[in-house]
């Protein structure tokens, strides 16, 4: 007997069932993308590198044994930067110990495949040790800071283009001096903490690309004005002291539905931090859509590709840009997914956030970030003359 599913008689509706299957494991083949024009020199990274730029994602190294995914970072990436794997969490099990099997897999993986690294972070107030409070004190909190790098710096020397050294030393609302965070770190060491690790990840290795790493420069709006500021001050009082620093990361964690445009404050950030000497690095572009009205998946899409053209087309105008990483691969793992459903707007709607969806297939969102390097080349940015007071030491 024959009985209806959906409205269509049960063999119809499992032929569907087979097709959609079989499109959903054809997507995640390099086949199917070859098909769809994305690999080659059709990648993100063919085309990043006609813009000057190295790109590539935040890596979950739990999931490099998914071929797919491993095939994706081979296919699209020319630089890579683990979202975990190098934080105090995963690093120090106890206070004399250190674990670097997580680390290590990216480390062996990228070399593998001639993919560059950035080393991300040695010092922030987050992913701290359970076993942190109770042994790390005033006196001995600068000799664990310097161990700490040396260790982790060293272990990887010459293996990493850049490392994030401090990465969100400015919370304002912390009424601190200079607008500093009232972190873990600061708590211990007072300011002289950011100093210190710069200091020491440049003895660790004097060839790596030193980054400040922070967050909420984007927008035109005052909290934005006020970060930047603030972060600009602290570079500047950096390099009036001769700390060793080449370059600034700029989170990009952008959001689909926001009241404020992005444009001059970010553009001029841009031109002050590369008015230090200093390079420019886009170190964790995603966008946050929980704000977005409607639930329509390819409308969702649309304006999510839209909102990473907006930005790029602002933060790959400035020369000194020299990589982009986007924060994760596939929207089955974005960081935005994590935690309690009930702190999201849209508890219900997992966010689509990043360039490949839950089967790695590419969205709007990729061929946005594409379109933007492509941009960016016809512009003719990434040729003209960049900062002349720093050596290019990513090499690109
Ligand atoms: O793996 C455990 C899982 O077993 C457990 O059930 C679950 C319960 O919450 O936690 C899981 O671990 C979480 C891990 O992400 C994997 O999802 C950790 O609690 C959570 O703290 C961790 O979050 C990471 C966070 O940094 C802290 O390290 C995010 O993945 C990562 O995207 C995020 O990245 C930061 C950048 O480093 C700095 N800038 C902001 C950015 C986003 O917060």
């Amino acid at each position: 007997m024959e009985y209806l599913l959906a409205g269509r008689s049960r063999r119809e509706f499992l032929s569907t069932l087979a097709q959609a299957a079989a499109f959903t494991l054809a997507s995640r083949t390099p086949a199917a993308w070859a098909q769809q024009g994305i690999s080659g020199p059709n990648s993100l990274k063919a085309h990043a590198h006609r813009a000057g730029l190295l790109t590539g994602f935040a890596v979950d190294t739990n999931l490099l044994s998914d071929p797919t995914y491993a095939r994706i970072l081979v296919e699209q990436a020319s630089i890579l930067v683990p979202e975990r794997a190098l934080k105090w969490v995963p690093l120090r099990p106890s206070p004399d110990k250190f674990d670097f099997t997580q680390a290590d897999l990216l480390v062996d993986f990228a070399q593998r495949h001639k993919i560059h690294l950035r080393g991300h972070t040695l010092v922030w107030h987050e992913a701290i040790p359970d076993w942190f409070d109770s042994t790390v004190t005033k006196d001995n909190a600068r000799r664990f800071l310097e161990e700490h790098i040396a260790a982790v710096v060293g272990r990887y020397k010459g293996k990493m283009q850049s490392w994030d050294v401090v990465n969100e030393a400015i919370l304002p609302k912390d009424n601190q001096p200079g607008g500093l965070r009232n972190s873990p770190w600061f708590k211990l060491l007072g300011p002289d903490y950011i100093e210190i690790a710069f200091r020491a990840a440049r003895k660790a290795d004097p060839h790596l690309v030193l980054t400040y790493n922070d967050y909420g420069v984007e927008y035109d709006n005052d909290e934005d004005a006020e970060r930047r500021k603030l972060i600009l001050d602290l570079l500047r009082s950096l390099k009036s002291k001769g700390v060793p620093l080449d370059a600034v990361g700029i989170q990009s964690h952008i959001k689909a539905a926001y009241p404020a445009t992005i444009g001059q404050g970010l553009r001029d950030y841009m031109s002050a931090v590369r008015d230090l000497g200093l390079q420019l690095f886009l170190t964790e572009l995603d966008v946050n859509e929980d704000d977005l009205p409607y639930d329509d998946v390819p409308h969702r899409d649309q304006t999510i590709a839209q909102t990473y053209t907006d930005f790029l087309n602002v933060g790959l105008a400035n020369p000194d840009v020299k990589a982009v990483l986007i924060w994760g691969v596939g929207d089955s793992h974005t960081w935005l997914n994590n935690g309690p459903t009930h702190h999201r707007k849209q508890p219900n709607r997992p966010q689509r956030s990043l360039p490949f969806d839950n089967d790695y297939k590419p969205k709007p969102a990729f061929f946005a970030i594409r379109d933007a390097f492509d941009q960016r080349h016809r512009s003719g940015s990434n040729t003209k003359k960049s900062n002349p007071h720093k050596a290019d030491h990513l090499g690109i």
